[in-house]
């Protein structure tokens, strides 16, 4: 993978040399979607006048231009977008040049509505909005691969084309399609996962309930049905939606490969929130550069779901540079009350993703929509225009960028803590006719993760693709499935001196889904020394005391201590599991293997952790008065080690005690950085340059 630093021809922010305001060498990039085909010429005069006073760098152009590229199945216009290219180029503002194809025009559909998405109740999604295509589709794929070809003959050589952008979001709205291309591609796919039907009847446990196939051609995608559908079906359907719409990636970047070896190419991830359908994990090697939209859904983890979001797509980018695609500069249009951000979010959510390994940010959109569906979304020029607030928190934003370009290109540098956030946990974790409908793998994840946050303690978001031995601990939240290679990839980091602490309804099935036998938790029982032989979920609003102060909610288990290297750290003191085992930590080779059989929540593991991170010597690095009210992060390169200060309150907070120089934020006597409310200060330390 490579990171932004390498875009074509240019340096980090994609600007053509010579022409750049800021001079030359690597700085991060600043800028927006750009849907010039919404408004008249003169328009985009004053956008490109506009975009340089804020600072911009790249814009994102063509994201939804499919119907005016091409306006019939024989017809071509390309001359508006060859003006926009030509005029950006003369601003020495780069393109990040989508692929157009994420939305179909009618006249496509009109023609062929079989490339449709069907949901699993039989409704076809029809046109009228956006993403209404097949991921499986044989005639979708091929227009949409015609279009791809098109755009990368004519744009191959044009000077401001820095990076490709593969349709737009992929699965946000189409992930799930259950029509019959979806049900051949579903058995082409399992016929390769399995080999044989004896195979697929295994794994399914098709011997339940007399679902047993005879023939390929019986097998469907679980389309609604009677009752629970099986669940290694639902499984393998969610892993096999995942794999059909990022082949639909590789068959566009193959293309764009053929054509413009030299130019980078990426999508837009969407790490945020509840989306869960497609496996980043294994996307990422697909693409030149990791990047990713966010937008923040409010409540009262906001800001530490971003700041979790951005980790964990650090995290799927290997701790290489990654490139924030999407986020808003103020209100969104499509939550059911849209409030716009307070003065210095703006900026405090944009360098909280920068904290966390992002080299560019880029808004949707640059000028905000008069008519569509996001008319009410923000966009950095606002419909009150240039003369507004926005616009110059914008434009302040921009020289913020300019004098973080030292930070450009530097990777994360690795925390003490690791949290292991598995795709395939969160998938089986939450299917149907399960001991509990109410769990929710990701908040699980989050509330540890704002846990450390309220001690000061950093931690890095892990895919099981990482180097887990990086961290002296790795929690491993709800992690369901576990295969044998897991479950001995785990057993050697706690024997070879790492601090693992895992949860509830974690070890419990392999990779098809089934039990591990003998009792929970399944494959971890050995290496955490503790062993159930009933879960006891609790309902909605039901809680039961610990013995230390703290309440369990959400799940109990009915637990023993079956090794006697296994030490009780909390038990249950009412319910039916009371004087049971709660929380256990065997101590095993170097290190030592936690369970936290119940959901605590953010106060409860604020409480616990310290009782499972002193004991691998890990603790904050901030003075104790700053812990729980600002974040750090750390990014370190040639250049320096960049140390992040994230102002997490609403008022000002002194932290003291740092050294080095202050790129940006103030700074008091005696290594006092001062954050303002909401503020982000970032230290550079030369002595300790990688
Ligand atoms: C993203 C999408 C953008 C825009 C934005 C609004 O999902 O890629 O095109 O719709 O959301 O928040």
């Amino acid at each position: 993978m490579i990171s932004t630093l390498h875009l074509r021809r240019r340096g980090a922010d994609g600007a053509p040399a010579g022409d750049d305001p800021a001079g030359p060498g690597p700085r991060l990039v600043y800028g927006a979607d750009y849907n010039p085909e919404q408004w008249p010429r003169e328009v985009w005069e004053e956008d490109v006048r506009l975009m340089r006073e804020a600072g911009v760098t790249l814009v994102s152009v063509a994201i939804f231009s499919w119907a005016r590229l091409q306006p019939s199945a024989t017809e071509w216009d390309f001359g508006w977008l060859d003006e926009v290219m030509d005029l950006l180029h003369g601003a020495g503002i780069a393109v990040d040049l989508a692929t157009a194809t994420a939305s179909p025009p009618p006249w496509l559909t009109t023609a062929h509505p079989e490339i449709l998405p069907v949901t699993a109740d039989g409704t076809t999604l029809w046109p009228g909005a956006r993403q209404h295509w097949r991921p499986t589709s044989p005639v979708f794929r091929a227009h949409a691969l015609r279009l791809v070809r098109e755009m990368a003959l004519r744009y191959r050589d044009h000077p401001v084309l820095a990076a490709w952008h593969v349709n737009n979001e992929l699965g946000c709205h189409n992930v799930y399609d259950h029509s019959d291309d979806a049900a051949r591609a579903f058995r082409e796919w399992l016929r390769v996962r399995y080999g044989t039907l004896e195979g697929l009847n295994h794994a399914w446990g098709t011997a339940f309930w007399s679902q047993r196939y005879g023939a390929w051609e019986e097998i469907l995608p679980p389309r609604r049905a009677a009752s629970h559908p099986n669940p290694t079906q639902q499984l393998d359907f969610k892993r096999f939606s995942s794999d059909a719409l990022r082949d639909h990636l590789r068959a566009e970047r193959e293309i764009l490969r053929e054509i413009t070896p030299d130019v980078p190419v990426t999508t837009n991830f969407m790490v945020m929130g509840g989306t869960r359908g497609m496996n980043y994990p294994e996307w990422a090697d697909e693409i030149d550069f990791v990047s990713n939209d966010h937008y923040v859904h409010p409540g009262p983890q906001d800001r530490d779901e971003l700041s979790f979001s951005a980790n964990l797509v650090s995290g799927i980018a290997g701790g290489r540079p990654w490139f924030l695609m999407e986020h808003s500069t103020s209100a969104v249009n499509w939550q059911p009350v849209n409030a716009a951000k307070r003065p210095g979010d703006l900026a405090r959510d944009s360098l909280l993703h920068v904290a966390h390994g992002a080299d560019a940010v880029c808004f949707f959109q640059w000028r905000q929509s008069a008519a569509g569906a996001e008319k009410y979304h923000s966009a950095m020029v606002p419909h009150a225009g240039p003369d507004s607030e926005l616009f110059r928190a914008v434009t302040a934003l921009g020289t913020t960028l300019r004098e973080l370009a030292p930070v450009a290109g530097t990777d994360r540098e690795a925390a003490p803590v690791g949290i292991l956030y598995d795709w395939d946990s969160w998938w089986a974790a939450e299917q149907d006719s399960h001991p509990s409908s109410l769990l929710d793998y990701r908040q699980e994840a989050l509330d540890w993760y704002s846990a450390l946050l309220a001690l000061g303690v950093r931690a890095d978001l892990v895919t099981t693709r990482a180097d887990l031995s990086r961290h002296r601990v790795l929690i491993a939240p709800v992690l369901h499935v576990v295969p044998a290679a897991l479950a001995k990839e785990l057993t050697r980091y706690a024997e070879q001196g790492g601090h693992l602490v895992t949860t509830y309804f974690s070890g419990v099935v392999d990779e098809n889904d089934h039990v591990w036998l003998g009792g929970y938790p399944g494959a971890l029982r050995e290496l955490l020394g503790v062993r159930a032989e009933e879960f006891g979920p609790l309902a909605a609003g039901e809680g039961v005391a610990l013995d230390d102060g703290t309440t369990g909610t959400l799940w109990t288990d009915r637990l023993t201590v079956t090794d006697p290297a296994t030490e009780v750290l909390v038990r249950y003191a009412d319910g039916v599991q009371a004087g049971r085992p709660a929380v256990t930590r065997r101590a095993t080779g170097g290190g030592a293997a936690a369970y936290v059989s119940t959901r605590l929540g953010v106060d409860g593991l604020t409480r616990l952790l310290p009782r499972l991170l002193d004991p691998a010597g890990v603790g904050s690095e901030l003075p104790e008065a700053a812990r729980g009210r600002v974040e750090t992060a750390v990014r370190r390169g040639p250049g320096g080690r960049f140390v992040f200060l994230v102002n997490r309150t609403d008022g000002t907070v002194p932290v003291t005690g740092q050294r080095g120089d202050l790129l940006v934020g103030t700074g008091g006597p005696d290594g006092t950085v001062v954050l303002g409310p909401r503020e982000v200060a970032v230290l550079r330390q030369l002595a300790d340059a990688r």
